[in-house]
């Protein structure tokens, strides 16, 4: 098989613990089948696997001095890659030159054979995985149901993680302030397309329409257990600082901080965007906006961490 050119998953793997038990947090591991064998994790010598082939998991005979195979970890599923020895390498028994490899399987590097074993964390992370990325797919067709935004979700959700970190968060933190961004409007997946593409003032009824996507998102994204802490922040994005908001009327500190950097960074941005009926607005012009509805409509602290990189962000398109 050939391995596409494409960017390696980041793994966490350990070493096994001096006791031959595998700890719970190892995905992969290679069990190798003498008596006594202590299991040899898929040790990853880098958080990050990169591009490139150069780098994954090299698997050494324990009694040969030089490499038989290699383990590559694409996208959470492994692959054992032959690397020319003159033994060959084994997967249950018959000789291969880079195949798939499943829990279970046995392989033979030169003399000795290990089982190769996939611990149950990579299931569920694999599983999160999957499906944040479906809810994400889901968030940029709401994107795309209004043509003049684009991918104004993906931007907002840059946009809010350097926020994020700027306001003191820690990384773990400011990611999931991108999450709850990427997935803030995924709500008006329920609003009809004549409503969201409306050119002139909306009435009455239509504008309930639109109130209801913070409330409508939350509830989509629900039964997603592993989103549970990012439902306040979508519920919240469209309060104001200073109560005058929906859906609940939320004031200052009581609307999620998230929420409050959703709502500079997706103002910015759209200020900062072409749009048919106008350019993209100066910086000074976004200056003095959210100046001026700074502890009203915005957090103060939020304006003053996006005037502070206004600078260093990238103009959107
Ligand atoms: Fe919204």
């Amino acid at each position: 098989m050939q391995f596409p050119d494409t960017e390696y998953f980041s793994l966490e793997l350990a070493s096994p613990q001096g006791d031959g038990a595998i700890e719970p947090k190892h995905q992969a591991c290679l069990i190798p089948q003498a008596a006594n064998a202590t299991p040899f994790a898929l040790d990853a010598p880098q958080s990050i696997v990169g591009r490139g082939h150069d780098v994954d998991y090299c698997i050494n005979d324990v009694r040969a001095s030089r490499r038989h195979a290699k383990v590559l970890a694409l996208h959470n599923r492994y692959y054992v890659q032959d690397l020319g020895s003159t033994n060959g390498t084994y997967l249950n028994g018959d000789r291969i030159e880079n195949e798939r490899l499943a829990h279970g399987d046995l392989i033979t590097f030169g003399r000795t054979q290990f089982r190769f074993e996939i611990g149950t964390d990579l299931d569920a992370n694999y599983l999160k995985k999957l499906t944040l990325d479906t809810v994400t797919s889901l968030a940029e067709a709401v994107d795309k149901k209004d043509p003049y935004t684009g991918s104004h979700s993906q931007s907002v959700a840059k946009i809010s993680e350097r926020l994020a970190l700027a306001l003191g968060l820690d990384q773990a933190a400011a990611e999931r302030v991108r999450i709850a961004a990427r997935l803030h409007d995924i709500g008006k997946i329920g609003v009809p397309d004549a409503v969201l593409r409306k050119p002139g003032p909306l009435t009455a009824a239509e504008f309930a329409l639109i109130r209801k996507h913070p409330v409508d998102g939350a509830s989509i994204l629900a039964p997603l257990g592993f989103l549970a802490d990012l439902l306040p922040a979508i519920r919240h994005h469209h309060e104001r600082f200073d109560g005058g908001g929906y859906p609940d009327g939320l004031v200052g500190a009581a609307i999620p901080l998230a929420s409050r950097i959703i709502q500079v960074a997706d103002t910015y941005h759209a200020m900062a965007s072409n749009r048919p009926y106008r350019r993209a607005q100066p910086p000074e012009f976004i200056r003095t906006e959210l100046t001026r509805h700074a502890g009203t409509q915005f957090d103060p602290e939020v304006i003053a961490a996006l005037l502070d990189m206004l600078s260093s962000l990238h103009a959107p398109d």
